[in-house]
């Protein structure tokens, strides 16, 4: 049998479903106590993973910040950052953005094969480079983070890489935090793409939980069978 992570996909989406606001800047969605959540599900993970995208247009670090957490990992045995994954086609990647140059853990690049050259040339210092295919094949990128140890996959977005995650039906489970207001331009990134979701009106995605925090509210889908294994 294929073995893969137990896979959580994370994110932040306007009141209209935009991951962003189709400007440089960074759009806030989530709020503090928010924030403070996601920290422990990244706490609890081997691996985040994001879109090349993500990483050009918001610049994220991806770590785990609160010192209880990172002395948790600690403990267990674990780097005090979950590893750091990234997917890109063209490795138009800056070596000193902040998924390299933060974190005391392993980051990893899959990369598209015909890239992989200048992938290697450019990131070869920071990262390691994974052949992936062309495209990079997400299942197979999935078996091949187990293959390296990974159990609890964490992938934060964007739309491109939530997409075929959930068109794939790679998902375990799907935290989605609604902030309350709208972005009301479709430039902007909407949270999936189109595709052949396994979720869609004949086939009803299982509500877990709502939660309030704050001014936005998360909703937790249970999207596979391993979802009640682990609550
Ligand atoms: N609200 C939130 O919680 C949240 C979270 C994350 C991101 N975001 C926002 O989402 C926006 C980005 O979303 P996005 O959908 O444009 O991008 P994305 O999913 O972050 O990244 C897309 C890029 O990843 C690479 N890629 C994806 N699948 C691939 C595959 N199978 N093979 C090879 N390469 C692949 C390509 O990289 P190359 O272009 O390098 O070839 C592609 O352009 C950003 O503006 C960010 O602010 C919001």
């Amino acid at each position: 049998m294929v073995e893969r992570p137990y896979t959580i996909l994370s994110c932040g989406i306007s009141l209209d479903g935009y991951l962003d606001a189709a400007t440089p800047e960074r759009l806030v969605l989530s709020n503090e106590a928010d924030l403070d959540r996601v920290e422990e599900v990244r706490a609890d993970c081997d691996a985040i993973l994001v879109g090349a995208a993500t990483v050009r247009n918001d610049n994220p670090r991806l770590l785990v910040r609160k010192a209880a957490l990172r002395q948790l990992r600690r403990t267990r045995g674990q780097h005090e950052t979950p590893m750091k994954v990234t997917v890109t086609e063209r490795a138009r990647l800056d070596p000193c953005s902040n998924f390299f140059v933060t974190g005391d853990s392993e980051k990893l690049v899959y990369c598209a094969s015909r890239s992989v050259p200048i992938a290697r040339a450019r990131l070869g210092a920071v990262a390691t480079v994974v052949d992936g295919g062309e495209p990079v094949d997400v299942p197979l990128l999935a078996e091949g983070l187990y293959d390296r140890g990974v159990r609890r996959l964490l992938v934060e977005g964007g739309g491109r890489v939530h997409t075929q995650f959930l068109t794939a039906d790679l998902a375990d489970e799907l935290h989605l935090v609604m902030a309350p207001f709208f972005v009301g331009n479709s430039r902007a990134h909407r949270f999936v793409g189109d595709g052949a979701f396994p979720w869609n009106p004949g086939r009803r995605a299982p509500l877990a939980e709502t939660r309030q925090i704050g001014d936005v509210v998360l909703l937790r889908y249970a999207l596979s069978s391993r979802f009640a294994a682990t609550t």
